[in-house]
Protein backbone atom coordinates (compact mmCIF):
# COMPACT_ATOMS: atom_id res chain seq x y z
CA UNK A 1 0.00 0.00 0.00
CA UNK A 2 2.98 2.64 0.79
CA UNK A 3 4.37 1.59 -2.22
CA UNK A 4 1.21 1.89 -4.07
CA UNK A 5 1.12 5.83 -2.54
CA UNK A 6 4.97 6.25 -3.65
CA UNK A 7 4.05 5.26 -7.27
CA UNK A 8 1.31 7.78 -7.38
CA UNK A 9 3.18 10.58 -6.10
CA UNK A 10 5.29 9.90 -8.88
CA UNK A 11 3.38 9.52 -10.89
CA UNK A 12 1.54 12.30 -10.33
CA UNK A 13 5.11 14.45 -10.58
CA UNK A 14 6.22 13.35 -14.17
CA UNK A 15 5.44 14.51 -17.62
CA UNK A 16 7.21 12.26 -19.39
CA UNK A 17 7.20 8.77 -18.75
CA UNK A 18 8.55 5.72 -20.32
CA UNK A 19 7.81 2.83 -20.09
CA UNK A 20 9.81 -0.16 -20.88
CA UNK A 21 8.80 -3.97 -20.53
CA UNK A 22 8.60 -7.55 -21.35
CA UNK A 23 7.08 -10.35 -21.49
CA UNK A 24 5.67 -10.42 -18.18
CA UNK A 25 3.58 -7.22 -19.33
CA UNK A 26 1.53 -10.11 -21.20
CA UNK A 27 0.81 -12.60 -18.45
CA UNK A 28 -1.82 -11.17 -17.48
CA UNK A 29 -3.62 -11.52 -20.91
CA UNK A 30 -2.75 -15.28 -20.34
CA UNK A 31 0.24 -15.36 -22.93
CA UNK A 32 3.12 -16.94 -21.01
CA UNK A 33 6.10 -15.22 -20.59
CA UNK A 34 9.98 -17.10 -21.31
CA UNK A 35 11.81 -17.68 -17.97
CA UNK A 36 9.41 -18.18 -15.92
CA UNK A 37 8.71 -21.94 -13.78
CA UNK A 38 5.04 -22.17 -16.73
CA UNK A 39 7.02 -19.90 -19.41
CA UNK A 40 8.14 -20.70 -22.72
CA UNK A 41 11.88 -21.87 -22.04
CA UNK A 42 10.32 -24.62 -19.96
CA UNK A 43 8.27 -26.12 -22.29
CA UNK A 44 9.13 -30.06 -22.36
CA UNK A 45 8.96 -29.70 -27.00
CA UNK A 46 10.83 -31.51 -29.38
CA UNK A 47 13.68 -29.03 -29.75
CA UNK A 48 14.89 -26.82 -27.32
CA UNK A 49 12.17 -23.60 -27.47
CA UNK A 50 15.47 -21.34 -27.26
CA UNK A 51 17.08 -23.16 -30.30
CA UNK A 52 14.14 -22.99 -32.37
CA UNK A 53 13.10 -19.31 -32.37
CA UNK A 54 16.92 -18.73 -33.85
CA UNK A 55 17.79 -17.44 -37.22
CA UNK A 56 19.73 -20.75 -38.24
CA UNK A 57 16.70 -23.15 -36.68
CA UNK A 58 14.33 -20.82 -38.95
CA UNK A 59 16.61 -21.38 -42.13
CA UNK A 60 17.42 -25.21 -41.80
CA UNK A 61 14.69 -25.85 -40.10
CA UNK A 62 11.17 -23.58 -40.75
CA UNK A 63 8.62 -25.84 -40.63
CA UNK A 64 9.58 -27.26 -37.21
CA UNK A 65 9.44 -23.59 -36.70
CA UNK A 66 6.35 -22.37 -37.48
CA UNK A 67 4.58 -25.42 -35.79
CA UNK A 68 6.15 -23.93 -32.39
CA UNK A 69 5.98 -20.72 -33.36
CA UNK A 70 2.03 -20.89 -34.70
CA UNK A 71 1.36 -22.61 -31.37
CA UNK A 72 3.39 -20.87 -28.56
CA UNK A 73 3.66 -17.45 -30.65
CA UNK A 74 1.45 -15.96 -32.32
CA UNK A 75 -1.49 -15.31 -29.86
CA UNK A 76 -3.75 -13.76 -31.77
CA UNK A 77 -6.69 -13.93 -29.44
CA UNK A 78 -5.02 -12.71 -26.52
CA UNK A 79 -6.98 -9.19 -25.22
CA UNK A 80 -4.74 -6.00 -23.66
CA UNK A 81 -4.98 -6.25 -19.67
CA UNK A 82 -5.20 -3.52 -17.03
CA UNK A 83 -1.36 -2.95 -17.38
CA UNK A 84 -1.80 -2.22 -21.22
CA UNK A 85 -5.06 0.37 -21.59
CA UNK A 86 -3.34 1.82 -18.01
CA UNK A 87 -0.46 2.81 -19.90
CA UNK A 88 -2.55 3.82 -23.14
CA UNK A 89 -4.52 6.12 -21.00
CA UNK A 90 -1.03 7.61 -19.53
CA UNK A 91 -0.18 8.48 -22.67
CA UNK A 92 -3.59 10.08 -23.78
CA UNK A 93 -3.12 12.59 -21.00
CA UNK A 94 0.17 13.30 -22.04
CA UNK A 95 2.20 12.10 -19.45
CA UNK A 96 4.00 9.47 -20.80
CA UNK A 97 6.10 9.79 -23.70
CA UNK A 98 6.67 5.95 -24.89
CA UNK A 99 5.96 2.75 -24.62
CA UNK A 100 9.41 0.42 -25.27
CA UNK A 101 8.29 -3.45 -25.68
CA UNK A 102 10.35 -6.90 -25.64
CA UNK A 103 6.90 -8.39 -26.55
CA UNK A 104 5.82 -9.10 -30.03
CA UNK A 105 2.27 -9.69 -29.47
CA UNK A 106 1.07 -6.09 -30.51
CA UNK A 107 -1.38 -5.37 -27.27
CA UNK A 108 -0.03 -2.61 -26.52
CA UNK A 109 -1.43 -1.07 -29.66
CA UNK A 110 -4.53 -2.97 -29.01
CA UNK A 111 -4.99 -1.42 -25.92
CA UNK A 112 -4.54 2.33 -27.35
CA UNK A 113 -1.18 2.91 -27.01
CA UNK A 114 0.18 4.97 -30.40
CA UNK A 115 3.89 5.19 -29.38
CA UNK A 116 5.31 1.96 -29.25
CA UNK A 117 9.06 1.09 -29.97
CA UNK A 118 8.89 -2.87 -30.38
CA UNK A 119 12.50 -3.81 -30.27
CA UNK A 120 11.73 -7.50 -31.16
CA UNK A 121 9.55 -6.84 -33.78
CA UNK A 122 5.54 -8.21 -34.48
CA UNK A 123 3.78 -11.24 -34.89
CA UNK A 124 1.41 -8.52 -36.98
CA UNK A 125 3.94 -8.00 -39.76
CA UNK A 126 5.76 -10.84 -41.92
CA UNK A 127 7.89 -10.26 -44.96
CA UNK A 128 9.48 -11.87 -47.78
CA UNK A 129 13.05 -13.13 -47.20
CA UNK A 130 13.50 -12.61 -51.52
CA UNK A 131 11.14 -12.38 -54.16
CA UNK A 132 8.87 -15.46 -54.02
CA UNK A 133 11.09 -16.93 -51.27
CA UNK A 134 9.89 -18.25 -47.87
CA UNK A 135 7.56 -15.65 -45.63
CA UNK A 136 9.57 -14.72 -42.08
CA UNK A 137 7.16 -13.27 -39.53
CA UNK A 138 8.89 -9.72 -38.37
CA UNK A 139 10.52 -11.03 -35.27
CA UNK A 140 13.57 -10.65 -34.30
CA UNK A 141 15.05 -14.40 -33.65
CA UNK A 142 18.19 -15.18 -32.00
CA UNK A 143 21.68 -14.38 -34.45
CA UNK A 144 19.81 -11.49 -35.64
CA UNK A 145 20.32 -7.71 -34.82
CA UNK A 146 17.64 -5.05 -33.58
CA UNK A 147 15.87 -2.68 -36.24
CA UNK A 148 18.31 0.52 -36.61
CA UNK A 149 15.54 3.23 -36.75
CA UNK A 150 13.40 1.56 -33.28
CA UNK A 151 16.56 1.22 -31.17
CA UNK A 152 17.54 5.00 -32.04
CA UNK A 153 14.20 6.15 -31.14
CA UNK A 154 13.81 3.76 -27.96
CA UNK A 155 17.45 5.29 -26.81
CA UNK A 156 16.38 8.87 -27.12
CA UNK A 157 13.12 7.92 -25.23
CA UNK A 158 14.82 6.57 -22.45
CA UNK A 159 17.31 9.29 -21.91
CA UNK A 160 15.11 12.12 -22.62
CA UNK A 161 12.44 11.01 -19.40
CA UNK A 162 11.76 11.92 -16.17
CA UNK A 163 10.70 8.41 -15.18
CA UNK A 164 11.87 5.15 -16.25
CA UNK A 165 9.38 2.54 -14.72
CA UNK A 166 10.51 -0.66 -16.18
CA UNK A 167 8.13 -3.53 -15.48
CA UNK A 168 7.62 -7.91 -16.45
CA UNK A 169 11.29 -8.57 -17.89
CA UNK A 170 13.88 -10.75 -16.32
CA UNK A 171 16.10 -8.02 -17.90
CA UNK A 172 18.57 -10.76 -18.79
CA UNK A 173 18.32 -10.35 -23.23
CA UNK A 174 20.89 -7.90 -24.62
CA UNK A 175 21.20 -5.29 -25.83
CA UNK A 176 17.28 -4.89 -25.13
CA UNK A 177 18.08 -4.60 -21.15
CA UNK A 178 21.55 -2.24 -21.70
CA UNK A 179 19.13 0.32 -22.94
CA UNK A 180 17.56 1.46 -19.49
CA UNK A 181 21.41 2.42 -18.30
CA UNK A 182 20.51 5.72 -21.01
CA UNK A 183 18.01 6.68 -18.35
CA UNK A 184 19.21 9.73 -16.53
CA UNK A 185 16.09 11.01 -15.27
CA UNK A 186 14.34 11.79 -11.85
CA UNK A 187 12.74 8.40 -10.36
CA UNK A 188 13.57 4.73 -11.65
CA UNK A 189 10.58 2.65 -11.11
CA UNK A 190 10.99 -1.32 -10.78
CA UNK A 191 7.30 -3.70 -11.14
CA UNK A 192 8.26 -7.01 -11.55
CA UNK A 193 7.14 -10.74 -9.90
CA UNK A 194 10.87 -11.76 -9.04
CA UNK A 195 13.84 -9.87 -8.40
CA UNK A 196 15.73 -8.48 -11.48
CA UNK A 197 19.46 -7.16 -11.60
CA UNK A 198 18.45 -3.37 -11.71
CA UNK A 199 16.29 -3.41 -8.49
CA UNK A 200 19.20 -1.97 -6.53
CA UNK A 201 19.16 1.00 -8.86
CA UNK A 202 15.40 1.68 -8.69
CA UNK A 203 13.94 3.94 -6.43
CA UNK A 204 10.94 2.25 -5.82
CA UNK A 205 10.73 -0.99 -6.30
CA UNK A 206 7.04 -3.49 -6.37
CA UNK A 207 7.08 -7.09 -6.33
CA UNK A 208 3.84 -7.78 -8.01
CA UNK A 209 1.68 -8.01 -10.92
CA UNK A 210 2.10 -5.15 -13.36
CA UNK A 211 -1.87 -5.14 -13.84
CA UNK A 212 -2.78 -5.22 -10.56
CA UNK A 213 -0.38 -2.74 -9.05
CA UNK A 214 -0.92 0.26 -11.93
CA UNK A 215 -4.89 -0.37 -11.95
CA UNK A 216 -4.58 1.22 -8.65
CA UNK A 217 -3.06 4.54 -9.48
CA UNK A 218 -5.42 6.96 -10.11
CA UNK A 219 -4.59 9.24 -13.64
P1 LIG B 1 11.24 -13.23 -19.24
O1 LIG B 1 10.36 -14.44 -19.31
O2 LIG B 1 12.69 -13.45 -19.28
O3 LIG B 1 10.92 -12.40 -17.92
C1 LIG B 1 9.61 -12.08 -17.55
C2 LIG B 1 9.65 -11.47 -16.15
O4 LIG B 1 8.36 -10.99 -15.85
C3 LIG B 1 10.04 -12.45 -15.06
O5 LIG B 1 11.02 -11.85 -14.23
C4 LIG B 1 8.73 -12.68 -14.28
O6 LIG B 1 8.94 -12.84 -12.89
C5 LIG B 1 8.00 -11.39 -14.54
N1 LIG B 1 6.53 -11.47 -14.57
C6 LIG B 1 5.74 -12.44 -15.08
N2 LIG B 1 4.43 -12.09 -14.99
C7 LIG B 1 4.41 -10.87 -14.40
C8 LIG B 1 3.36 -9.97 -14.03
N3 LIG B 1 2.09 -10.24 -14.25
N4 LIG B 1 3.73 -8.79 -13.45
C9 LIG B 1 5.03 -8.49 -13.21
N5 LIG B 1 6.05 -9.31 -13.53
C10 LIG B 1 5.75 -10.49 -14.13
O7 LIG B 1 10.75 -12.25 -20.41
P2 LIG B 1 11.55 -11.00 -21.06
O8 LIG B 1 12.36 -10.30 -20.06
O9 LIG B 1 10.54 -10.24 -21.82
O10 LIG B 1 13.28 -12.39 -27.03
O11 LIG B 1 12.49 -11.76 -22.07
C11 LIG B 1 13.26 -11.01 -22.95
C12 LIG B 1 13.38 -11.70 -24.28
O12 LIG B 1 13.76 -13.07 -24.09
C13 LIG B 1 12.09 -11.83 -25.06
O13 LIG B 1 11.73 -10.64 -25.75
C14 LIG B 1 12.40 -12.92 -26.02
C15 LIG B 1 13.15 -13.87 -25.12
O14 LIG B 1 14.17 -14.58 -25.74
C16 LIG B 1 13.19 -12.82 -28.28
O15 LIG B 1 12.40 -13.67 -28.62
C17 LIG B 1 14.14 -12.14 -29.20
Amino acid sequence: MENIEKLQEIIDNSNNIVFFGGAGVSTESGIPDFRSVDGLYNLKYKYPPEQIISHTFFQYKPEEFYKFYKDKMMCLDAKPNKAHTFLAKLEEKGKLSAVVTQNIDGLHQAGGSHTVYELHGSIHRNYCTKCGGIIKPDVVLYEEGLDDETVTNAINAISNCDTLIIAGTSLVVYPAASFIRYFKGNHLVLINLSETSADKMADLVIHGKVGEVLSQIKI
